[in-house]
């Protein structure tokens, strides 16, 4: 059923592709309800009907979103320069790069270190969908000479970083881990709550009606009251809605980011983290005037926040609490540099000077008129300068 506001409607194969995830969805819930994180696990990782699992996603421009690599080849050589700084200071010589979508980064980052010959050892791509892994491999092998593609790796889960993991890959080094828009594709759960009050918390699950999902509010698990409890009264009373209002939390990271510690602090050699994803501070994330939480769904440039529209055919996504993460990664045993805005980051490293050189010797006004759009929507407040942050993990060997 097409929602109120007029989204495109889907080709008759992609509509058929919906109906059997619909169908698979109904038939899990055997007539009763989803955890809200199942429902976005499976419309978003499915290897068969997943938006992302089955390879429906379309990167850049005429897709569904697109991110910072695809913006500006800008982006990746701000991580160039920070593999160069890397390497400076004696960390291993492997790069990991989680989520890596159409393989942009990937394809942008060992062209632009073989100009600046520091080529690492390893580029390992950890990537959990199956279609996406084969659209990599595809399009990497024909982009890139051989001697380069053979730098090349792919593993499917945290586990098989682990040295002696059962994998044709020979494990991680260590060096530098590359998350673009990653944590916020991470399955969350929803749930309605008075701000900071853990007993006013109600989970909302879904529940199949008719032809369509909608929301089931349920009692929350003691798990759930137990996550949350870092927000407990956080705001002061006389500024909370008198309506409970929604949000999401991803309530799998305290493990997640403990299995990659874990992993990464077996590696031989130190490693570098940088996640980079929209959100906030916890207060930014779960203001009490956000009644309605940071999920947004992204279907061919359209947003809305109706996750039940099209399953399979639309992206999901939720906003980063860095301020959580980063306490999570602490915990987890992760050293913690801080976070910053993608243009402070980006500022701060030589992309800069290279934008100026690059503008100098553009061909024609065509092409340097491209470069600067490209830098300007990475960079200005009003674009994915403020909003795009990145988190600085360390990890030392154990
Ligand atoms: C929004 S896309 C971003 C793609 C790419 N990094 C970019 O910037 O264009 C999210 C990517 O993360 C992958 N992904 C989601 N969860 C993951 C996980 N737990 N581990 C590794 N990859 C994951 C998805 O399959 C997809 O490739």
């Amino acid at each position: 059923m097409p929602p109120d506001f007029s989204l495109p409607i889907p080709a008759a194969a992609d509509q058929a592709k919906s109906l059997a995830l619909i169908a698979h969805l109904r038939a899990a819930s055997r007539g009763g309800t989803l955890s809200f994180a199942d429902y976005m696990h499976t419309v978003l990782y499915h290897p068969q009907w997943g938006y992302y699992g089955s390879g429906q996603v379309q990167f850049g421009a005429g897709g569904d979103f697109v991110t910072a690599p695809e913006r500006s080849p800008l982006f990746t050589a701000g991580l160039v320069y920070e593999w160069q700084q890397a390497q400076a200071a004696g960390l291993g010589g492997d790069v990991l790069e989680l989520g890596a979508g159409s393989g942009q980064l990937a394809l942008d980052f060992l062209q632009e270190c073989q100009q600046r010959h520091c080529v690492p050892d390893r580029y390992l791509i950890l990537e959990i969908s199956p279609a996406l892994r084969a659209r990599q491999q595809q399009r990497l092998r024909a982009a890139l000479p051989a001697a380069l593609f053979a730098r090349l790796g792919w593993l499917d889960s945290i586990e098989q970083l682990m040295p002696n993991a059962p994998t044709t890959q020979p494990c991680f080094a260590g060096g530098m881990l590359i998350a673009n828009e990653v944590l916020d594709a991470m399955p969350v759960t929803r749930f309605c709550w008075r701000p900071g009050q853990i007993n006013t918390v109600q989970e909302q699950r879904v529940v199949c009606a008719g032809a369509r999902f909608t929301w089931a509010s349920a009692k929350a698990s003691d798990a759930l009251s137990d996550t949350l409890r870092f927000y407990a009264d956080r705001w002061p009373q006389e500024s909370l809605p008198d309506a409970p209002v929604f949000a999401e939390i991803n309530e799998t990271l305290p493990n997640w980011l403990a299995s990659l510690y874990d992993a990464l602090s077996r590696a031989a050699g130190a490693t570098w983290l940088y996640f980079f994803d929209y959100g906030g501070t916890s207060a930014e994330v779960y203001r009490p005037d956000r009644i309605d939480g940071t999920l947004r769904c992204h279907y061919r440039h359209l947003a809305h926040d109706d996750p039940f529209v099209y399953p399979g055919l639309q992206d999901i996504t939720t906003w980063v609490d860095f301020e959580h993460t980063a306490r999570l990664a602490a915990a987890a045993g992760f050293n913690v540099d801080g976070e910053r805005s993608q243009a402070a980051w980006l500022l701060g490293t030589d992309v800069p000077d290279q934008f100026t050189q690059l503008m100098r010797t553009a061909p024609n006004r065509a092409a340097s008129a491209r470069i600067a759009q490209g830098f300007k929507e990475l960079v200005m407040p009003t674009e994915m300068g403020e909003r795009f942050r990145v988190l600085r993990l360390r990890v030392e060997p154990a």
